[in-house]
């Protein structure tokens, strides 16, 4: 039986000051589950869910350890008025490695209670929860990057969205050696899992992913028949048949001008260079297509340098993606290997004293050893610029020049840097 940390007394008692009600929500009980959803679709602007759909979503995330606030004195007081779920998952660090991280999603406050100190309250909690459980790090994915810096957050991971014409994008890549097949979306889904499962621990940054997550993607779990119609699914077997990666898309009708459809390509994941090779040339090589639309990819993608013309790759929305807040220091900051050995102090800030402390940091040989320290630190930095750096996403040099990092020797985040660098960009393919 799986655990669930109970609700968090001291939140609790902060909202109980407002006549509120924070509890665990049953999510075996539709009854309880079901209005929990409804208010969760409702605080992300979504549609009513249907009962079919609910029926759908509700077995995909009822392992979610899922709390709601209840406003007795309110018109439907069954109705949740501030939804957050969250899971134990697994993030990828540099080193093909993995750290158990605190999964935060849902986070929604309705309208009619904003601005009352709500999500403040569901968040410390849930940062107490990941404390109290020694996962030494909370992560989420964020609708508006001006609420969760507050807590201590920070982004750790850029994703882009790419605009690809096709008509300049000529592949120039290798040959590939297997073979592109045509899947029904309902059989490849099926496929699917082992593939993203064998690409985790490439990629800092990646989650383990959970099957309705994937439902959700390939149109399962959703009330609009008329998407779900519209999927393709491509898979790429190797030169022995053996899947190596696939790709999903939509096609947008365009009756005007037959040749130049437009193709979204919702996920593309391939486990070897040559599958990367398959998938790509074969959308770009798609007839009656002039444009790929690509959200989510990484700022880093080898795509650019397998086309003809490396402009036909346009970013067009470059943001924030994997925001991380540490709560254990020695415990996050061990989990990965190291570029560079290194020999630090590090006063780090926090406002919610998590991770507050002076650590002296040392790297021999990649690994690192954390120890609590009275010297006197070389750098002092807040917890959310260490959750920003951790993966090797982002520059310590670049927080000193914006004010954030206080360097108190020479060329201490430098150090840090080559320390801190990561050989593979640090990228989270997915929403959640
Ligand atoms: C974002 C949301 C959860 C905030 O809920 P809330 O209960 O109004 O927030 P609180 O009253 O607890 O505010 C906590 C702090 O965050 C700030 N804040 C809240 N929402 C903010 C926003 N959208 N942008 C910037 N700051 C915000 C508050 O000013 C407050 O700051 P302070 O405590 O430092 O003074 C709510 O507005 C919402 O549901 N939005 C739509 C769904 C969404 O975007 N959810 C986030 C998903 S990642």
């Amino acid at each position: 039986m799986r655990f669930t940390p109970p609700i968090d007394p001291t939140s609790a008692a902060a909202l109980a000051r407002h006549d509120l009600d924070f509890r665990l929500v049953d999510t075996a009980d539709r009854a309880d589950f079901a209005p929990w959803l409804q208010a969760d679709v409702r605080g992300f602007l979504g549609s009513r869910m249907s009962d079919e759909l609910l029926d759908n979503y509700m077995p995909g995330i009822a392992d979610r350890r899922t709390t709601g606030v209840y406003d007795a004195s309110a018109a439907e007081p069954a109705v949740t008025v501030a939804t957050v779920n969250s899971w134990q998952t697994a993030l990828t660090v540099p080193g093909h490695r993995d750290v158990p991280a605190w999964g935060i999603s849902s986070v929604t406050v309705a309208p009619t209670h904003r601005r009352r100190g709500i999500a403040r309250a569901m968040l410390e909690s849930e940062l107490r929860v990941t404390a109290a459980q020694g996962i030494p790090l909370a992560i989420l994915t964020v609708s508006e990057s001006t609420i969760y810096s507050r807590f201590g957050f920070a982004p750790a991971s850029l994703t882009t969205d790419l605009e690809i014409d096709t008509r300049r994008a000529i592949w120039k890549g290798p040959q590939p050696q297997g073979r592109v097949h045509f899947v029904a979306v309902e059989t490849l889904r099926e496929q699917v899992l082992p593939l993203i499962e064998a690409k985790r621990l490439a990629t800092p940054g990646e989650i383990a992913t959970w099957p309705h997550l994937w439902d959700r993607t390939f149109g399962l779990a959703s009330d609009d028949k008329s998407a779900k119609d519209k999927l393709r699914g491509i898979r790429y077997d190797d030169a022995e048949g053996e899947p190596r990666g696939f790709a999903l898309y939509t096609i947008d009708d365009n009756e005007t001008h037959y040749s130049e459809h437009n193709v979204n390509v919702l996920s593309l994941v391939a486990t070897t260079d040559d599958a990367y090779a398959g998938l790509w040339s074969h959308l770009l090589e798609l007839d009656l297509v002039s444009k790929l639309t690509v959200p989510l990819r990484s700022t880093d993608e080898p795509l650019r340098h397998l086309v003809s013309d490396f402009r036909a790759v346009h970013d067009v929305n470059t943001r924030d993606h994997l925001w991380i807040r540490i709560v254990d220091v020695e415990a996050a900051l061990t989990a990965r290997t190291y570029s560079a050995p290194l020999d630090l102090v590090l006063e780090v800030t926090d406002s919610l004293d998590f991770a507050a402390g002076t650590y002296r940091l040392v790297v021999e040989s990649g690994e690192a050893s954390v120890t609590p320290s009275d010297a006197t630190p070389d750098i002092t930095l807040s917890v959310n610029e260490l959750s920003s750096i951790y993966l090797g996403g982002f520059s310590a040099q670049t927080y000193v020049r914006a004010g954030l990092i206080g360097e108190h020797v020479p060329d201490a985040a430098a150090h840090l840097d080559r320390a801190f660098h990561s050989s593979v960009t640090p990228h989270l393919p997915v929403w959640f």
